[in-house]
């Protein structure tokens, strides 16, 4: 089985992304004989255009990986743009996907709604998402709900490349993480980098503390019974917590648990939780240099790897 996942540096990373994204990709990635993990700063040029915070989203990626748990000695854990070949591919790609096929793009039309301006490169981003996959012959890429058409997509341009030309890419499966539910963020909506209502995934302390003491609550007095299910308090928590820590968690809500003491835990437990992790991450914001090594020891292997599919993809259309 080969792995393959990719995270966008377009944000400070939410704990909407660890428990949505990171955290199922890592489990995946343990199981795996080969896997890739990558930075994919290509894409985030269609949204980011600020050359400053792009280059501090970029290290804040790799620092939130590696704290997190990411072996790069198990991982292949690179920056996409360090491998041109994503490029190269996805003008290959390009010339046999259909207009008609980005068009239907959700995502795409999401983006432009949002007030983005459309540009050639928004319109491609399938098409660079599908050359991310294809380069690396990867077999199962977990992804969340909202990237379902984006990979269908992939698997739709590698059956015609192969229809056209032969047998060159292996059609990846779409792995839909069915069980992660939607974190909700401090306002009750998803929690999204768009919606200006995350909960950082690492930060200040301060700032942790301020956006959880800001989760929305409804007007119930402190001794009020309260309801866990339409908490968002506890929608949040449980993320934390085993099945049976959440029922006796649940139970105190029950009898009447002040919301204010029901943000200080959850704010104890991100702690606690993440304590060890926060120390890494500062521990390894210290060491540049490693970091260094890390990605372009990563950006070796990757390039050997999408090289060879290269050779195979110009022997297949005739550019040799
Ligand atoms: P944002 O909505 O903040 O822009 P992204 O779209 O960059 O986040 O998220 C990257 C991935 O993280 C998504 O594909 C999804 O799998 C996961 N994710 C993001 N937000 C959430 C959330 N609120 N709940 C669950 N998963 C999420
Ligand atoms: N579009 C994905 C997202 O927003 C990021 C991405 C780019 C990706 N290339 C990929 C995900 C390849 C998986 C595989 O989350």
């Amino acid at each position: 089985m080969r792995v393959l996942s990719a995270i966008q540096p377009s944000g400070q990373l939410h704990l909407g992304n660890y428990f949505g994204s990171i955290r199922p990709n890592l489990e995946f990635i343990g199981q795996a004989e080969q896997s890739f993990y990558f930075i994919v700063d290509l894409h985030a040029l269609t949204t980011l255009q600020d050359a400053a915070l792009l280059r501090k989203y970029r290290q804040d990626a790799v620092l939130d990986l590696l704290a997190c748990g990411l072996d790069p000695e198990k991982a292949i854990l690179f920056y996409q743009s360090d491998v041109p070949e994503h490029m190269e591919l996805m003008w290959i790609l390009s010339t046999i996907t259909p207009m008609g096929l980005l068009e239907r793009a959700v995502s795409y039309k999401e983006k432009i709604q949002k007030g983005l301006p459309a540009s050639a490169g928004l319109f491609n981003y399938p098409v660079l998402m599908a050359a991310d996959i294809l380069l690396y012959d990867a077999n199962v890429v977990p992804v969340g709900r909202d990237q379902q058409q984006h990979l269908e997509m992939a698997r739709d341009i590698a059956t015609r490349f192969n229809h056209a030309f032969g047998e060159t890419f292996v059609v990846p499966e779409v792995l839909i993480r069915e069980e992660v539910a939607v974190v909700p963020g401090i306002d009750g909506q998803k929690m999204s980098k768009s919606y200006r209502n995350i909960i950082p995934l690492f930060g200040e302390e301060e700032q942790l503390r301020r956006s959880i003491m800001s989760i929305v609550t409804d007007s119930k007095g402190a001794a009020d019974p309260k309801d866990p299910k339409t908490s968002v308090i506890f929608q949040i928590h449980k993320l934390f917590l085993s099945k049976s820590e959440e029922e006796s968690l649940a139970l105190e809500y029950r009898k009447g648990l002040s919301y204010g003491e029901a943000k200080e835990r959850l704010f104890r437990k991100y702690l606690e939780v993440f304590g060890s992790m926060r120390q890494r991450r500062t521990e390894l914001a210290q060491e540049p240099h490693v970091l260094d090594e890390i990605m372009a020891a990563g950006a070796r292997k990757a390039s050997a790897v999408a090289r060879k599919t290269m050779e195979r993809v110009r022997e297949a259309v005739g550019l040799r």
